[in-house]
């Protein structure tokens, strides 16, 4: 414990400081949470900023060994929402004024999909007067994919490198040019050099992941100098090949308090980044993303996607809420955020601070 409340006394965390905070166990942990929480108050507040999320199809060209959705689960019922159920849904977060939208879906190239999210994205800033703030998650794309889709309304762009180790973000993906660690790489960099409000993360718990990778992806989200973050479990998803491995994995309940670790860490190390509380948390415990407001998240992402689409993004199992509606969800989480001592951010984008002081920097 002694070395605990040393290591947390320094300005600087090193690797191996890094390494015991994420070894610490349950009794050990309680100051590292709330010396984040402290943080968190200090730094950003208690404001929980909301991003609406519509998950508005689950084709994917993609086939992470991970994920529900790859495309070689022939187990799952593929969707694609159309534009004026998307718009509605966007338009169901300004009047609860959420103030953003995250339009999530399954990655593709295609000439129709990419003209379909800028046609989307154009939209939505219209319907919402350009209030509305969007934030996209579609995967590695071209420069001039990311281009055109920030040039059309998108400031923020969540891309998870999903490990920072090489090793075994190639054991958790396939082995081919589709899927390379260099290019995922790339891709965040591209986004940053474009404009976007830069988002990674990482998946914890995954097979043959250490605590030493997962200190080296914290010194990776510093080094980056990354704007958001999100980290959620690896959850076991049946019909994917990673769970063949479900027997050498961390029991749930450890995945989760590891990943609020690597939270609180990250909100020390980073005290103006803005860090989602992940809905894989709320997978595993029903209380899990208000846990993770009081160890250093403020962002929360309620799912909005319409009702009858939400069982089949089923990118792990046991996902939460998939027979809700987005307004049975925005009257409980408020009620679940506000026990947890922290009140949300109604109609305020809720922009990174760490994002706002780099550029007015630069
Ligand atoms: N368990 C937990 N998270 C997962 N994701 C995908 N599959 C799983 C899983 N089985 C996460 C990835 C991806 C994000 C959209 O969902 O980190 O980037
Ligand atoms: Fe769809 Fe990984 S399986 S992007």
């Amino acid at each position: 414990m002694t070395k605990i409340i040393e290591i947390l006394t320094k300005k600087e965390f090193e690797r191996q400081d890094l390494i015991s905070l994420l070894k610490a166990s349950r009794d050990e942990a309680k100051p590292i949470f709330e010396r984040a929480y402290q943080v968190k108050k200090d730094c950003v507040g208690t404001k929980v900023y909301y991003r609406g999320l519509i998950e508005f199809s689950n084709i994917c060209s993609k086939d992470c060994l991970y994920c529900g959705i790859r495309l070689s689960n022939k187990n799952t019922n593929r969707y694609e929402i159309d534009e004026a159920n998307i718009l509605g849904a966007a338009e169901f977060a300004y009047k609860h004024r959420y103030a953003s939208v995250v339009l999530q879906s399954g990655e593709r190239t295609d000439k129709v999909f990419i003209d379909k999210v800028d046609y989307l994205l154009k939209e939505i800033k219209k319907l919402s007067d350009g209030k509305l703030g969007i934030t996209i998650s579609l995967g590695e794309q071209t420069e001039k994919v990311y281009r055109r889709w920030f040039d059309s309304g998108a400031h923020r762009y969540l891309l998870r490198i999903e490990s920072t180790n090489k090793e075994l973000y190639e054991k958790i993906h396939p082995n081919n040019s589709k899927h390379s660690y260099e290019e995922r790489l790339n891709c965040l960099h591209l986004l940053r050099k474009i404009g976007y409000q830069v988002g990674t993360g990482v998946m914890v718990g995954l097979p043959f992941q250490t605590y030493e990778n997962l200190a080296d992806d914290l010194i990776f989200f510093k080094t980056f100098d990354i704007d958001m973050c999100g980290m959620g479990p690896f959850i076991e998803h049946a019909e994917t090949p990673l769970y063949q491995y479900k027997d050498q994995l961390a029991s749930q309940k450890d995945r989760l308090f590891d990943t609020f670790k690597m939270i609180a860490i990250l909100r020390i190390m980073m005290p103006d980044i803005n860090i989602a509380a992940a809905t894989a948390l709320q997978a595993i415990d029903p209380m899990g993303r208000e846990k993770a407001l009081k160890v250093g998240a403020n962002i929360i992402m309620p799912n909005i996607t319409p009702t009858l689409h939400r069982k089949n993004y089923q990118l792990y199992q046991n996902k939460p809420c998939i027979d809700e509606g987005a307004d049975d969800c925005t009257s409980c989480l408020e009620a679940r955020i506000v026990l947890a001592g922290d009140k949300v951010g109604y109609g305020e984008w809720g922009d990174s601070f760490h994002y706002q002081k780099r550029t007015t920097k630069d």
